[in-house]
């Protein structure tokens, strides 16, 4: 359950990258774009940009169908990297199939010990449901791990995003029981941020002291601010952290250089 990772760097660098949406076949695309090729060119973004990196946190939607050859070029992707990484489940994942590839022993580890930071990945997903939700168990688990290492900064990542973006589509995709979040993580205030995929954009909001973003995916992007499925055209990209001693961070988002991906901007679902 818990990995303990030493660090005697400041700042400590994490990366999110998300929302990779691997298809069983490689090379398969996503309303035209190929997503096995978008997310190579982030991880050769990632490995010239962030070389120092120490560790990767997958937030989600790996795979679009949960295939586990979607996984098996996952994890050699990611593994080309030589840094540790961890996953949590997205609603596009199949839980027993990405275990089946990475190990389950890997993929439960929901707590690491970086320095002296703390990250805690929780499931928001619920079989066949596209929408959020924090089962009581994962509730729980958070609730014991504040209170159990209260002296660790701590950075919360899931799936699904916890407020609204403004995005009335995606806004019926919430964690539907946020509240419940909220009401411990408002116990702690060693919870510096709460970090999401999902939505495929960058977005950030302040709620008391805590930092709420979403980052962009490693294939489509999809349009802020509109009410219906709308594809963007901003490029694929990760987020970066820098988790300081003092307890605070920094975090910024990088996107891989203008090009033609082929997309169906004209698409209108398919997500
Ligand atoms: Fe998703």
């Amino acid at each position: 359950m818990l990995k303990t990772l030493e660090s005697h760097n400041e700042p400590i660098k994490l990366v999110q990258i998300t929302d990779c949406h691997l298809e069983e076949q490689f090379g398969g695309d996503l309303l035209g774009m190929d997503t096995d090729f978008s997310l190579r060119q982030v991880l050769d973004l990632l490995k010239q940009e962030r070389s120092d990196n120490q560790l990767v946190l997958a937030t989600g939607d790996i795979s679009n169908r949960g295939a586990v050859a979607a996984y098996q070029r996952f994890k050699q992707a990611v593994s080309d990297l030589s840094i540790p990484y961890l996953w949590v489940k997205g609603n596009h994942d199949i839980l027993a199939n990405m275990e089946s590839v990475v190990g389950s022993d890997e993929t439960l580890h929901k707590i690491v010990h970086i320095g002296r930071w703390q990250i805690i990945l929780l499931n928001s997903t619920i079989d066949g449901e596209v929408g959020g939700h924090l089962p009581d168990n994962e509730l729980t688990f958070l609730a014991n791990t504040l209170s159990q290492y209260s002296d660790r900064p701590t950075l919360i990542f899931m799936h699904h995003h916890l407020v609204p973006i403004g995005s009335k589509w995606l806004d019926q995709q919430l964690v539907d029981n946020a509240q419940l979040f909220f009401q411990i993580i408002d116990q702690h205030d060693t919870v510096k941020g709460v970090i999401c995929g999902h939505v495929h954009q960058e977005f950030n909001q302040q709620r008391n002291h805590v930092a709420l973003y979403s980052s962009p995916s490693t294939c489509i992007q999809f349009k802020p601010k509109s009410d219906k499925f709308c594809l963007d055209k901003k490029m694929p990209g990760y987020r970066w952290f820098e988790l300081n001693l003092n307890g605070t961070f920094n975090t910024g988002v990088v996107r891989v250089p203008e090009q033609d991906f082929n997309v169906d901007f004209n698409a209108t679902k398919g997500y």
